[in-house]
This record gives C-alpha cells, structure tokens and sequence, in this order.
C-alpha cells in the first residue's frame, strides 16, 4: 500500500489497535434536517473532541466545522436522491474528486444497494471510485444500505459486505445481525456498523456496539444512537470506551451515568454564562 493510503487509512481505522470511532452526520443527503440534526453546527460542535472521524457531505462540512479543525473527514459522495423521490437506489457520484482532494479528506464512503433496482449503478460508482481512490491515495468505505424489501440478515449482509470488499472497497459499514461474525468472516476488509434507528433504551446501544465488536466489527459509524441521545457526549464516551479500551457492557453503562451527570452541570454552566 502506498504511503498516501496507508497514511490517510491510519486516521480512519486505528493503527494500534484497529479500531474507529466515525461519527455519521451525513443524514441529510437525503433526509433532509433530520430531527436533532437540524443545524448541523450545534450537534456537531460538543462531539468533536471524542470522535476518530466524522462522516459528512461537502456542504455540511464547508457551512459546519472550522478548516482548523483536526478531525478526519470521511466525505460521503454519493447521493442526488431524497425521501420523497421515486427511488433511493439510483444514486449517483456527487463529489469530484478533486473537490475531495481540495477538502484534504482522509476517506470517501459512497452507498451500494445490493439487490436493488440501481444495483449496477451503485457498484459500478465503487469500482470508479476505488480507481480513482487507488490512483489519489485515498480510501473508499462503502455503506451497504437495505432496501425496505430486503432483509437485515447476515446473509444479505454478508452479500453485500463481499461483494463491496471484492471490488476494492477498503473499509464496509454495514448493520449488525444475528451471526455477525459470519458477515466478518466472508469479508477481505475491515468491517464498521451503523447504529441505526434510536433504539428504546441507552443500554441497546451499548449492547449493540458491546456485540458488534465482540463479533470481530473494527468500531462504529453511528449517528442517531448518539446525537438523538438526550445526552449525546455520554452516549459517545459510553460508545468509545467499548470499542477504544474493551469496556464490557456494564463498564459502559456505569461510565454512562457518570458522564450523564458532567453532561448536565455542563450544559447548565453553557446555559448560564451564555458560551
Ligand atoms: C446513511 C448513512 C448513515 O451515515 C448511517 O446510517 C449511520 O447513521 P446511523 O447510525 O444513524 O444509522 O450512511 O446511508
């Protein structure tokens, strides 16, 4: 692997122990101001310090985060579809590379649709992505997003994980399932999961993440789990210290009430002194 790859897939995947922790902020490509994300600024802002990456688009990124921020860029380029259109699967590249080059991203993550209408399309927008990321020096993680017709099954998703390592992708983000570790084992690259859904209780989601990198997953690109948190730092520290340090789930948990309650008095102190 080349210097550049090697060098810009170190931000994304831990070198001493293979492990990320990729905050998604990328919702609104197509969902528009989805809730709790709606000035993408203020959610942003308070979660940069615990994160190893944040995945977003060029326009969130440019109106968001300060160039001097330090945070590794995971630029979504791929899109030009919305919640209201005819079909989510018919995406196309949205993002020139020499855009993403100008942005100095450490990754770009694209979505493929397997089993859909547009599943062509979308791996056919990976294999040139991956070309191009091959020839620049800059990794392509490929999503695998589930039709409403398909099943969240490590079947399909192992599927979809393959198929995306075997074009060249160089990380897969894909959801977590009941015999994740057969997801894992049929796939050549590393191997993040999305959260999802908010799911009903804190403790799902420690759970979830708990499982998921028990199962062999290398961390997270999560979003909702955490910024639709009402305690959207805690939730991330809970997140971080399973994958980052081998917490178990009720390490997690504990660290989670602890959190919770700094997150309360701080957020009374911004209040107060109008920060
Ligand atoms: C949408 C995405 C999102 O980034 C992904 O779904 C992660 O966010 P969440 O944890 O909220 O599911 O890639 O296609």
């Amino acid at each position: 692997m080349d210097w550049g790859m090697a060098n810009r897939l170190s931000k994304i995947i831990r070198p001493k122990n293979g492990r990320c922790v990729m905050l998604a902020v990328d919702h609104g490509y197509f969902l528009g101001p989805t809730e709790k994300l709606e000035v993408p600024q203020k959610t942003i802002q308070p979660l940069l310090p615990h994160i190893d990456s944040i995945m977003l688009t060029r326009g969130v990124l440019r109106t968001s985060l300060p160039p001097i921020s330090d945070v590794p860029i995971v630029l979504r380029v791929s899109g030009a579809t919305s919640i209201i259109g005819n079909d989510l699967s018919n995406e196309s590249i949205i993002t020139s590379f020499e855009d993403a080059i100008r942005l100095n991203v450490s990754c770009l993550a694209l979505s493929i649709f397997v089993g859909s209408k547009y599943e062509h399309q979308t791996l056919a927008n990976l294999a040139t992505l991956v070309d191009n990321g091959e020839r620049y020096g800059i990794p392509i993680l490929a999503v695998t997003a589930v039709g409403k017709e398909m099943v969240r099954d490590a079947r399909y998703l192992g599927l979809a994980s393959r198929i995306a390592g075997e074009l060249g992708a160089h990380v897969v983000k894909t959801y977590y399932c009941e015999n994740f570790e057969k997801v894992i084992e049929g796939c050549p690259v590393p191997v993040i999961i999305a959260g999802g859904k908010k799911l009903a209780k804190e403790k799902d989601v420690l759970e979830l993440t708990f499982n998921a990198i028990n199962d062999g997953a290398s961390g997270v690109d999560m979003g909702r789990n955490i910024w639709q948190s009402d305690h959207p730092v805690a939730m991330l520290k809970a997140v971080r210290s399973i994958v980052h340090q081998g917490f178990t789930i009720q390490e997690a948990s504990d660290l989670l009430v602890k959190e919770k309650k700094i997150e309360e008095i701080n957020t009374v102190v911004v209040k107060e002194n109008k920060i």
